[in-house]
């Protein structure tokens, strides 16, 4: 559907439009009374939240792509139906095909709160099958207030059950790394991506003087992310596991779209369900995995 036809069906005074965005592609923009938020369809990628009379709560590199088929690097990407390299090892890519899939609009609403409701869904399609041989429904709510509430809804509509892993990949601005920290993991087994999968258990509040790349093993359990203007908290529904990223200087250098100096002011702090936490699923079953984001100080 063109831009002209999404805002005809679902844009909604006050609320939600749509534009046509960076490279060409299609954007949502929500604009409420209590924030903006923006997300491009293909991925389903949130780029933007910023509640008002708050500085941006995400971080996008200013080098991102956007382009058809390339993930942007920054906001939230989608890591689904698998997280990190091919679990099969088969050349398939990075993090699963949702980030790069052109989602489909296919609901717009304001609930009791004056929130803005968004619904977007990917469906297996002849792409999807040559990649993931599976016949899957997933639906993802985004609701749009003083938090960002995001719902990622798999169903297994195949007859054979699949193996899932996500994230919701979300990369948070802050404001210099060094004075950063993510608190409430003290004491909690994390699994140290970085030192060859060992199990570690965090000693103190998490803080950035390297590179970070580890899957906390957690249930259900929310965290904060401190700056030295404000705390964030991420809190989320079934999931055991959380993902703490940040790529320090050389990896970010690396990387074609990540700005050489971007990597003082971000930290992802992913939603998973990822490592132990892999889950089945049963022809017919459904899991949905919830982060809800919001300044807390
Ligand atoms: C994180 C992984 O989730 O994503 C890292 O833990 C990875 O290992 C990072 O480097 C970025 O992945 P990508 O595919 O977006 O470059």
């Amino acid at each position: 559907m063109d831009t002209a036809s999404l805002n005809q069906y679902f844009s909604i005074e006050g609320h939600l439009h749509f534009e046509t965005g960076r490279g060409g592609l299609t954007k949502a923009v929500v604009n409420n009374t209590y924030a903006l938020c923006e997300l491009y369809l293909q991925g389903a990628h949130i780029v933007s939240f910023k509640p008002h009379n708050r500085e941006e709560l995400l971080w996008v590199s200013s080098t991102a792509q956007y382009a058809s088929g390339k993930a942007i690097r920054g906001g939230v990407p989608l890591c689904w139906p698998w997280f990190g390299p091919d679990p099969e090892n088969a050349g398939r890519p990075q993090h699963g095909f949702a980030r790069n899939a052109l989602w489909t609009f296919v609901d717009a609403s304001v609930n009791q709160r004056g929130e803005t409701v968004l619904k977007l869904v990917l469906h297996k399609s002849s792409e999807s099958y040559k990649v993931w041989p599976f016949t899957f429904e997933a639906e993802y709510s985004i609701i749009v207030g003083n938090s960002l509430r995001l719902e990622l809804s798999t169903k297994n509509r195949d007859s054979t059950p699949f193996t899932l892993t996500q994230a919701l990949h979300t990369y948070f601005a802050v404001d210099a790394i060094e004075q950063s920290r993510v608190e409430n993991y003290v004491g909690k087994r994390y699994i140290d991506k970085l030192l060859e999968n060992r199990e570690c258990v965090q000693e103190g509040d998490l803080r950035f003087e390297d590179e970070v790349d580890r899957i906390y093993l957690d249930e259900d359990l929310y965290c904060i992310l401190s700056d030295s203007r404000r705390s964030v908290k991420v809190s989320k529904q079934n999931s055991k596991s959380t993902v703490i990223w940040n790529p320090w200087r050389e990896k970010a250098s690396s990387m074609g779209d990540f700005d050489d100096e971007g990597y003082r002011n971000m930290v992802c702090i992913e939603t998973a369900n990822a490592a132990f936490d892999a889950r089945i699923l049963n022809p017919g079953e459904c899991h949905t995995l919830v982060q809800t984001i919001e300044v807390w100080l």
